[in-house]
């Protein structure tokens, strides 16, 4: 084979295939790239002008290659394309097993596993078969294994190729990556994969390590990541009771360019697909090979997150002078339609739960599949702008950090008198809440 792939497949058209498919298919003309997905649905809105992400910037590049050098085809009908690709990429779901041995806690590998079944198939010839999805370490031994079942006298190289977009910031983060990573112990597939990347991504940033350490490195870097939004959260509930201001405390620590300034604004909690689920996969993994001490450590992250969601959601009850309680933002950040594990769901279950009713408003979540998540969702309805959340509101929290939240005219924002704002994300105007006469409260601060 030629070292530079020249027929890419993407098994899982979801928020990280799509993207990651987009960009490479754009920076690398020469290169045909078909993305697979068994969701019908999914793959048609990828093939319409509703794509089923959100994500800014998303769209320009997708019309631009989409039929050129990129194509989405549902699996039962793209599939034989599996024979004739020099790359396979593994892009699918790894969630939190539910039931079965590390419910709870490891990552559920059987879409994993359906996909390397497939490739065991209908590969041919010599296929690289990347893992892009977020894998436990020495996930690759279960690929590797499975492939060699293949009847079809195929060869293989797995490569572990961790994805390190962040939702919202999805093409940015692709187009410019801090890194790139690809673990492997066959240096003709490293190079090959290599060779994709350094189309557009220089290459002291292309980073080559053992398989091992590319499949810890992905968990270890999440870990890290909420690891920080955990300790600057753990730090507001002190500021709460002392007076002392989180924001303030957070510049001063993250000016120390040992530290730095990032992932430390104190918030309602991270939420996600990625950060929970990469952190019980490392606590599962710890605790699977007797280390019980770095397992509570890291426990401690997810534990400081869950009291976070629950502590503000309290707030919240104990501050509505109503039982009608406005919730602005569902997704779990700015900037994508993704509420995976928001901490919108949490507060929302938790205020219908006590028997409040919440009206939400999100500028770009749907809110009919936000409200299929909840266990009781008679009592939960959705507003079309955030003014028709807030008419009545006995009190609103403030649970996405939207730019559109910044500036809410408060002062004529039809809520209940004495109402009380809530903010989960430090970004609503204190001046005009105040001066609109509701009362507010905000994570990590003492004030007003
Ligand atoms: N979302 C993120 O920000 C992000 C960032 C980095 C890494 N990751 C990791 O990337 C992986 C994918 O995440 P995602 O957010 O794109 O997931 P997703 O749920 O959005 O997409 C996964 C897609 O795979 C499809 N799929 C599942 N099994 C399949 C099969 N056997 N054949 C064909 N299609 C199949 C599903 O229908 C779905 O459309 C996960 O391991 C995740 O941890 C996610």
């Amino acid at each position: 084979m030629n070292s530079r792939p020249k027929k890419i497949v993407c098994i899982g058209a979801g928020y990280v295939g799509g993207p990651t498919m987009a960009v490479i298919a754009a920076r690398c003309p020469d290169v045909q790239v078909m993305v697979l997905d068994l969701n019908a649905e999914r793959i048609a809105a990828w093939n319409s002008d509703n794509l089923p992400v959100f994500e800014p910037g998303l769209r320009e590049i997708v019309r631009q290659v989409r039929g050129r050098n990129l194509h989405f085809h549902p699996q039962a009908q793209g599939v034989s394309a599996l024979a004739e690709a020099d790359v396979v990429f593994i892009s699918v779901q790894t969630p939190t097993k539910t039931t079965g041995e590390g419910a709870g806690k490891a990552s559920d590998l059987q879409y994993v596993e359906a996909c390397a079944l497939l490739i065991a198939e209908h590969a041919r010839g010599h296929t690289i078969v990347v893992e892009k999805s977020t894998m436990p370490v020495r996930a690759a031994e279960r690929i590797q294994q499975i492939l060699s079942t293949t009847q079809a006298g195929s060869t293989f190289a797995v490569l572990s190729n961790p994805e390190f977009l962040a939702e919202g910031t999805a093409i940015r983060d692709l187009e410019h990556p801090d890194r790139v990573l690809i673990g492997g112990e066959d240096p003709a597939a490293v190079a090959a994969l290599k060779s994709i990347y350094a189309s557009w991504v220089s290459p002291e940033k292309i980073l080559t390590t053992g398989l091992w350490s590319a499949e810890l490195s992905k968990l270890a870097a999440n870990a890290f990541l909420a690891q920080r939004v955990s300790s600057i959260n753990s730090l507001s509930a002190l500021c709460e009771k002392t007076g002392a201001e989180v924001s303030e405390v957070a510049k001063v620590v993250g000016a120390d360019s040992r530290i730095g300034p990032k992932f430390l604004q104190a918030s309602v909690g991270f939420g996600g697909s990625c950060f929970q689920k990469d952190l019980l996969s490392l606590i599962y993994l710890c605790e699977h090979y007797a280390l019980p001490e770095v397992a509570a450590y890291w426990q401690g992250v997810v534990d400081i997150n869950e009291w976070q969601k629950r502590r503000f959601a309290e707030a919240v009850q104990q501050a509505s002078v109503n039982r009608r309680v406005a919730v602005l933002g569902l997704a779990f950040k700015k900037d994508t339609n993704d509420f995976r594990e928001s901490a919108s769901l949490s507060v929302c279950r938790r205020l219908l739960q006590s028997g409040l009713e919440v009206i939400a408003y999100d500028p770009r979540v749907d809110g009919q599949r936000f409200a299929a998540e909840l266990a009781s969702p008679s009592h939960f309805s959705i507003a079309t702008t955030a003014a028709q959340a807030l008419a009545g509101a006995g009190a609103v929290a403030v649970l996405t950090e939207w730019d559109e939240f910044r500036s809410i005219p408060w002062a004529t924002a039809k809520l209940s008198p004495g109402a009380v704002i809530c903010d989960g994300r430090n970004i609503v105007d204190r001046l005009a809440v105040q001066q609109a006469g509701y009362g507010l409260r905000v994570i990590g601060s003492a004030v007003p």
